[in-house]
């Protein structure tokens, strides 16, 4: 049966995630956005594409969140990104007020339903999504450690030259400066990336990794990564819709894991029907320990300036 994914942001990334959602053919869709006549001009677009490539969904866009009515996952794109002069407090404040407004006009109509949240400061977001609609956390997911961790076995690939098929990385922590790529759980075919490649390349991996946003902006010039994005969105939500028990990088609520709690935080979770169904923890050392305590101490700082923005409790 298929499902049915609400979208709100049809931006770059919110369009491109139905694109890769209409390839899998798993949902109907509908992209929901603010600026008049764009989603439903997208949708029309997506929906006279899919005879092409054969695939049998509806696509409707919309600037009203009626049409969200009974999705079973909502993904949450909508924002701002960050403009030249702009601190990362003043694009929290906006942001925050979007996806507050977001959390609670489509759970009106989808009360059931499964967040995955993109939009930035992400690990907050996804907080502020939790915390704004009463929900239980394992509904609520935020998109980052999957895109991350593809961009390091995309940088891994191109350096060894085996199959992106064969390479594992895991990059856990928030999304931002502070992310934690794990090398020593990562490996290609079950061999340790650190066997297999050069100490001084690693870390360069690592290095092109962490910066790996900031890479595409300065190229892009106006805007920021969309396709990989999208790509990692369109991944959780066909996981949590078959019911896969996939376990990926994410930002989850954590409640006590890795010595962590009340913060949204990028670790390795298992998605299905439920949602977040289990968080995963890896056994780290000193050194992994001491660099996702720091990770965890700016996200705790955002969630912190949040806090007094808005009353959440
Ligand atoms: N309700 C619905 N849509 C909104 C709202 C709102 N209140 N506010 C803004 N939007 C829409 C914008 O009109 C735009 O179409 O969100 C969309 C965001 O799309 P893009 O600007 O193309 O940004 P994108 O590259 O898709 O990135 C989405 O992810 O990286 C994060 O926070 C960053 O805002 C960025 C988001």
């Amino acid at each position: 049966m298929k499902g049915k994914v609400s979208i709100i942001g049809a931006g770059m990334t919110g369009s491109t995630t139905a694109h890769w959602l209409a390839e899998r053919e798993i949902a109907d869709l509908v992209l929901v956005d603010i600026v008049e006549g764009m989603p439903q001009g997208k949708a029309l677009d997506l929906q006279e594409a899919l005879p092409i490539i054969g695939k049998d969904v509806t696509v409707v866009g919309s600037n009203d969140y009626e049409a969200t009515s009974g999705s079973d996952i909502v993904v949450i794109t909508a924002g701002l990104p960050r403009k030249p002069g702009m601190s990362r407090e003043d694009l929290l404040a906006k942001n925050a007020n979007i996806v507050a407004n977001v959390t609670r006009e489509t759970l009106k109509y989808s009360p059931e339903a499964i967040f995955i949240v993109l939009t930035n400061p992400l690990d907050t977001m996804a907080y502020l999504t939790m915390k704004v609609g009463n929900l239980p956390p394992h509904r609520v997911v935020g998109q980052a450690g999957i895109l991350d961790s593809a961009r390091m076995r995309a940088f891994v690939a191109m350096e060894t030259g085996v199959s992106v098929e064969n390479i594992h990385c895991y990059v856990l922590g928030g999304h931002g400066d502070s992310m934690v790529p794990l090398t020593r759980h990562s490996n290609i075919a079950g061999v340790p990336l650190r066997d297999y490649i050069p100490e001084e390349r690693l870390a360069a991996i690592v290095e092109r990794t962490r910066k790996g946003g900031g890479e595409i902006v300065s190229l892009l010039k106006t805007g920021s990564a969309y396709y990989a994005p999208a790509a990692a969105l369109a991944q959780m939500v066909d996981a949590i819709l078959k019911d896969k028990h996939l376990i990926v990088p994410a930002a989850a609520y954590m409640q006590g894991e890795y010595g962590l709690s009340d913060i949204f935080f990028g670790v390795p979770v298992m998605l299905g029907r439920k949602g977040v169904e289990k968080i995963i923890e890896y056994d780290l050392d000193d050194d992994e320990r001491a660099a996702l305590e720091k990770s965890a101490e700016a996200v705790r700082q955002s969630i912190a300036t949040l806090h007094e923005l808005m009353d959440l409790s």
